[in-house]
């Protein structure tokens, strides 16, 4: 018996930071669109314990040991319920590794939904969710997808609704970037002035629930932006590239280097990614879709 689940990335239409609170972590006002690029997890029985691999174009930077957010899913399961995580999780990898899209995220999440169809715990939906958010701010939301809206460190949802496609690009860069060093850049830059609550803006809420791309371009909005731009200038050329290409709005996604450009349609998608891979700004673009499902059982069959 083996279960393959598949988990979207995501990217964040607006990210809006509040100051660093006492724990490190900073309030968000984060609103999640999950888009169509994928991992597939597949948890298998394993009789020697807990074991992960990782197969795709960036799998030499995935960590195999228990720092992978797959593992630490797996085994935060297996002790809530009492059983050994015996379970080799096998990653199928597309989303960008370090790259603001949630990727880590998206593996634990689609862990955990494996091996609890894998185990038959059965755990309900809100001790998922609950497990989700134990393992980073993001994971809950790759466990839903679709549109939400997260506050608190960004791991308390709100779903959104969506009232149509968007069509994204995405040009991956050439090297990653940390989030914690990008929060904390954010802190520096913004030291000595006054950083405000951070709010969702209701005139994105209103483009995301119309389905209205124009309306959508004009809301996006990064907070985090300026601090991975400081990080990591060349950004901005491949930021430019997209704009020249006809992109009708531009910005990091997440924590980034990964930047995400808001196109009118498919035709579009086509033609900025196309423009971006011949830029020289980014190691490769893709196109996607959004909003998608969140994690989703595929397979459940016979070894
Ligand atoms: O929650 P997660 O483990 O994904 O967060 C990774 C890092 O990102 C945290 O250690 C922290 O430095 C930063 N972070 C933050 N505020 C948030 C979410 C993440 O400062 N709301």
């Amino acid at each position: 018996m083996s279960v393959t689940v598949r988990v979207p990335a995501k990217v964040n239409v607006q990210l809006a930071v509040g100051a660093a609170r006492p724990d490190g972590f900073h309030d968000l006002a984060n609103v999640f669109l999950a888009v169509g690029l994928h991992d597939e997890v597949t948890a298998t029985p394993s009789a020697g314990g807990l074991r992960i691999t990782c197969e795709g174009p960036d799998a030499a930077q995935v960590p195999l040991d228990r720092t992978n957010l797959a593992a630490r899913a797996a085994l935060a399961l297996a002790e809530r319920y009492g059983r050994p995580a015996d379970v080799h999780l096998h990653i199928a990898k597309d989303i960008p590794v370090a790259g603001g899209m949630a990727g880590g995220s998206a593996d634990g999440a689609a862990a955990l939904l494996a091996c609890d169809a894998l185990w038959g715990t059965r755990a309900p939906r809100a001790e998922l969710l609950d497990i989700c958010a134990e393992l980073g701010s993001d994971v809950p939301f790759s466990l839903v997808g679709g549109a939400a809206l997260g506050t608190g460190r960004g791991e308390r949802l709100t779903p959104l609704e969506v009232g149509g496609t968007f069509h994204w690009v995405f040009a991956m860069a050439h090297r990653g970037l940390s989030t914690p060093a990008v929060f904390g850049e954010f802190d520096r830059l913004g030291e000595g002035t006054d950083i405000p609550e951070p709010v969702a803006s209701q005139d994105l809420l209103d483009a995301l629930a119309k389905g209205d791309p124009d309306a959508l371009a004009a809301a996006v909005s990064n907070d985090l932006q300026p601090a991975a731009l400081s990080l990591f200038p060349d950004l901005a050329g491949t930021l430019a590239a997209g704009r020249a290409a006809g992109a009708l709005a531009a910005l990091v996604s997440g924590s980034g280097p990964t930047t995400a450009f808001l196109v009118r349609d498919a035709e579009a998608a086509d033609r900025v990614a196309g423009a971006l891979r011949t830029s020289g700004t980014c190691r490769s673009a893709r196109t996607a879709p959004g909003p998608v499902p969140g994690a989703t059982v595929l397979t459940d069959r016979p070894a």
